[in-house]
């Protein structure tokens, strides 16, 4: 696919990876039209942006909202006529027990990294079906893959991502819209900065970096591919939990056992037990 000229709309464009694939997709000259909630952070991205794609807009907007997607979305397809790649990327992460996640923190993954990807794709969608054509692109994680400890609010909004993502690739293939699905593994971006101190941690030398996320999801759109796990050691991961779930469970059980703590709120309730 040649990118010149096509409406591509980025969630979550002002950091990290969406705002590598924002400037990567202006130098191939695409209209990139992105959206991030910190307008300096916006900002900045549009003047790195517009030196490469000058018509190309950044919009303030939280996509966990539903009424400010809509607006948004009215205003891109009012200011381009049509998007013809949604790229779901915003997103944000957690690190801590099940038991010791305030339910704000769960509802607020599945707000954003699921539900802010369904009310944008909502208001897409239907005329991308009307034209016969278009892409969306879904940013999951290999956590949307693999379940991990420390990440259960994460990880459920990532699962209901690849859900959705293959529930969508059946329906919307027939009438001529693409789906792609792009899991990577850890990436050097703000996204894990605040938790690098928190199990379990990610050697160093396993993380790729935005610009390795951003020609994979170029790729994948380019070759039209559903699903692309990176890096390979990723890839292969999973290709074992998807072909020896039970063995998978018992290695990853070894592996994590060991960082498994008694929750906070466990440990407190039972030195200060509610009816005392
Ligand atoms: N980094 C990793 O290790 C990694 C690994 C696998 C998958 N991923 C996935 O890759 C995607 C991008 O992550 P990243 O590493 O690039 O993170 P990042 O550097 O923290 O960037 C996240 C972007 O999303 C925006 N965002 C967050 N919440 C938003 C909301 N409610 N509404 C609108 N925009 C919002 C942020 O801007 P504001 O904060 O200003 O809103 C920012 O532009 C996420 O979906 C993440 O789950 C990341």
């Amino acid at each position: 696919m040649d990118f010149k000229d096509r409406v591509i709309f980025i969630s979550g464009a002002s950091n990290g990876i969406g705002k590598q694939l924002a400037v990567d997709l202006a130098a191939r000259a695409a209209l990139v039209v992105g959206c991030g909630r910190t307008r300096d952070r916006l900002v900045e991205t549009l003047k790195e942006v517009r030196k490469l794609s000058p018509k190309s807009l950044m919009i303030a907007c939280d996509i966990g909202d539903r009424e400010q997607v809509q607006d948004m979305m009215k205003k891109v397809l009012a200011d381009f006529g049509r998007i013809d790649i949604l790229i779901n990327n915003a997103g944000i992460g957690m690190r801590k027990p099940f038991v010791d996640t305030p339910l704000e923190t769960i509802e607020a993954m599945i707000r954003t990294n699921y539900l802010g990807a369904v009310y944008c794709a909502q208001e897409v969608l239907p005329a991308m079906i009307a034209r016969g054509s278009g892409h969306i692109v879904n940013i999951s994680s290999g956590a949307g893959i693999i379940g991990t400890l420390n990440m259960s609010g994460y990880c459920a909004s990532k699962f209901a991502m690849n859900g959705w993502s293959e529930s969508l690739y059946h329906e919307l293939k027939p009438l001529g819209v693409n789906v792609s699905l792009v899991c990577p593994g850890p990436v050097s971006t703000q996204f894990n900065r605040e938790f690098v101190d928190i199990e379990p941690k990610s050697p160093p030398q396993l993380f790729i970096n935005a610009e390795a996320v951003s020609q994979a999801v170029m790729r994948a759109i380019e070759k039209n591919q559903f699903e692309v796990i990176i890096p390979r050691w990723l890839a292969l991961m999973c290709a074992i939990k998807r072909f020896t779930p039970s063995l998978f469970r018992v290695i990853a059980q070894r592996r994590f056992r060991s960082y498994v703590t008694k929750p906070a709120r466990v440990a407190v309730s039972r030195e200060f037990p509610a009816n005392q």
